[in-house]
């Protein structure tokens, strides 16, 4: 079977600098990965790169949308909205949510690069549209119940505590349904016993909705022990990488990224 995101020779520079270079790694069907490096390492702009915020110099991103077909999908160059909707949807290190809206609000709007009733019929309210807006609106609560965050659902965004902000990020992407969700530093800024509930929110997304994890963390004790697979960046290169278990052992990941 094809990897879900296959990643060859991916480099990005800003002017003279060489945020990430050379970039190869794959994540395969069901899996959580964690790509993990101190504050500057490149780990964002690898994400802005597979995500089509960011051009990259050179190098090939590839997708397999559908598990069934063999063929992979090259996606370079793609609008970030159309990657998302061929199956790879992310949340951001800086929140970025609707403020001024409420939180089932924010969430049902990660749903309409899924929808097809258009913003004509929507304006007209078409009874298609009104019969796509119920079940939307049901999805998103059972992804609020999923996060944790159903209490808030009639809450402004801007009201949310920080953590809970965090959460929303994360229901509003899987309102794509993605076969694929990116996180970038879902547990950051968070209180320890938030921290624990993140990576559990993050678990029980694998495992109910088979749902493949790509996962960007500074915290990397947290995030090898959820993961069965890591990558390690440095300088924009991918330093170490293999089964979480072998990379814990590491010596020099142990002493620069476990604090042992
Ligand atoms: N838009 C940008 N313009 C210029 N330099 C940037 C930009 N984004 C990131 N960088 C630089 O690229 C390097 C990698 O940053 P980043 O990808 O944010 O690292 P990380 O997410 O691992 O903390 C840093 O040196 C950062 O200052
Ligand atoms: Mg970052």
């Amino acid at each position: 079977m094809n990897p879900v995101l296959e990643v060859s020779k991916l480099s990005m520079n800003f002017g003279g600098l060489k945020a990430i270079e050379n970039i190869c790694l794959e994540i395969f069907q069901n899996e959580i990965v964690s790509l993990i490096g101190h504050n500057g390492a490149g780990k964002t702009t690898f994400f802005n790169c597979i995500t089509g915020i960011y051009k990259p110099v050179s190098g090939d991103v590839f997708i397999s949308p559908f598990p069934q077909k063999t063929e992979k999908e090259r996606i370079n160059g793609l609008k970030p909205n159309i990657i998302t909707k061929k199956g790879m949807a992310r949340t951001f290190q800086n929140i970025r949510l609707f403020q001024n809206i409420t939180v089932l609000e924010n969430v049902m709007i990660g749903r309409h690069v899924r929808t097809h009733a258009g913003i004509i019929a929507s304006v007209l309210k078409l009874k298609k549209t009104r019969r796509e807006e119920r079940e939307i609106v049901e999805e998103s609560f059972k992804i609020l119940e999923k996060t944790g965050i159903e209490k808030f659902a009639d809450e402004k965004a801007s009201n949310l505590p920080y953590g809970a902000q965090r959460k929303l990020e994360i229901a509003r992407a899987l309102m794509a349904r993605p076969r694929l969700l990116l996180l970038d530093e879902p547990s950051l800024g968070l209180a320890p016993i938030m921290v624990k509930q993140m990576f559990e929110i993050i678990k029980k997304i694998n495992e109910e909705n088979s749902t493949t994890v790509f996962l960007v963390e500074q915290n990397a004790n947290l995030a090898l022990k959820a993961s069965s697979r890591g990558y390690v960046m440095e300088n924009g290169k991918i330093i170490f990488s293999g089964p979480s278990k072998e990379l814990i052992k590491n010596k020099k990941i142990k002493s620069a990224y476990l604090g042992l």
